[in-house]
């Protein structure tokens, strides 16, 4: 009751009647008043006025259950939420919760991860109170070679919502990284569970640096965050809204072709390396190219210096800034 209450308040933007929320829910006087109590101690400011009755002033920032539900507006992507003020991953938490058949469409957030995961074995640094933790859980139906291009959807996803929500220049930096003004924002992480031909579950997971003030000296030259970037501080569970409903439109236009071709054309807009000078790192073997942007399975499409077309798979490689990050 708690999030259709909250609901409500957020959707009339005025007062809403004690009377209005007791017919609706079919609850009693105090039953309303209870939760509206506890609203307040989580840290709404709702004010309460006789014969008009309550309304929403100011929302915290908060990633409870509540609140995202509240906000998130979709028809299946986020509309179960399964919040922990700290975990240890919000990768490993959805991946246990595909594991005991959760719905498709499962959000996984937390305030605060001990064991945050990076790509490559890395390690994400998750402290409580500034970052997005969160982890999108999905059955689909294709075949498990597909999966690797879902990262790329939920990346598209975060760079639209950044730029709805706050307005900053947010791109991609190929394949999965989210950057403002050439710095990393956002890291993504795919994790699947498949058999041969068939996918059990993937788990998809972004961290957003969202209000966080400084970042230690060894990452401070590549790492930044939105209010580093635009000056003020932002409500978390807003943009994670944001980015989920972006998602669950992107991922229906993946799904009609099973292939990037209908988002290509976005996100290759979006894209910081496109026709920039790009270093690729595979294993044993580095050299310089121009990318001109993702094809219809999310290869990145570089042109080397002897003038050769590649495409570049992007679990083999790294790719870099010929002169830094990006
Ligand atoms: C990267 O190395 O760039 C990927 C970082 C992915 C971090 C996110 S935070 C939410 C989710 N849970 C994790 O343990 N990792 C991902």
């Amino acid at each position: 009751m708690k999030t259709e209450i909250l609901k409500v308040l957020r959707e009339s933007g005025g007062y809403v009647s004690g009377q209005q929320l007791c017919d609706s829910f079919g609850v009693s006087r105090t039953a309303v008043w209870k939760v509206i109590e506890q609203l307040k101690k989580e840290g709404y400011e709702i004010e309460a006025v006789r014969n008009k009755g309550y309304r929403l002033i100011e929302s915290p920032d908060l990633m409870g259950q509540a609140e995202l539900e509240s906000l998130i507006d979709t028809r299946w992507a986020g509309k179960t939420v399964v919040y922990a003020k700290e975990t240890d991953s919000t990768n490993i938490q959805a991946k246990a919760l595909g594991e005991k058949g959760a719905v498709h469409g499962t959000l996984v957030v937390a305030d605060r991860q001990t064991a945050g995961k990076g790509r490559r074995g890395r390690r994400w640094t998750s402290p409580p109170g500034t970052s997005i933790y969160m982890t999108i859980l999905l059955k689909p139906q294709f075949l498990p070679s597909k999966a690797p291009m879902l990262t790329l959807v939920m990346a598209l996803s975060v760079a639209e919502g950044i730029k709805g929500v706050t307005g900053l220049p947010a791109q991609i930096k190929w394949p999965n990284d989210i950057v403002v003004n050439g710095k990393k924002v956002c890291g993504i992480l795919t994790e699947m569970s498949a058999e041969v031909d068939y996918i059990n579950y993937v788990v998809t997971g972004a961290g957003v640096n969202v209000n966080t003030d400084s970042f230690p000296e060894e990452i401070a030259r590549t790492a930044t965050s939105l209010y580093i970037e635009g000056g003020s501080k932002l409500r978390r569970a807003k943009l994670a809204a944001r980015i989920v409903e972006r998602y669950e439109k992107n991922y229906e236009m993946f799904l009609e072709t099973e292939d990037l071709s209908r988002l290509k054309d976005t996100y290759n807009r979006l894209l910081v390396n496109c026709r920039k000078e790009v270093r690729i790192l595979e294993p044993g073997n580095e050299y310089e190219a121009i990318a001109s942007g993702i094809d219809d399975t999310g290869e990145l499409i570089v042109t080397t210096e002897d003038g050769k077309e590649k495409a570049i798979y992007a679990g083999e490689v790294s790719v870099r800034g010929v002169y830094g990050y990006v």
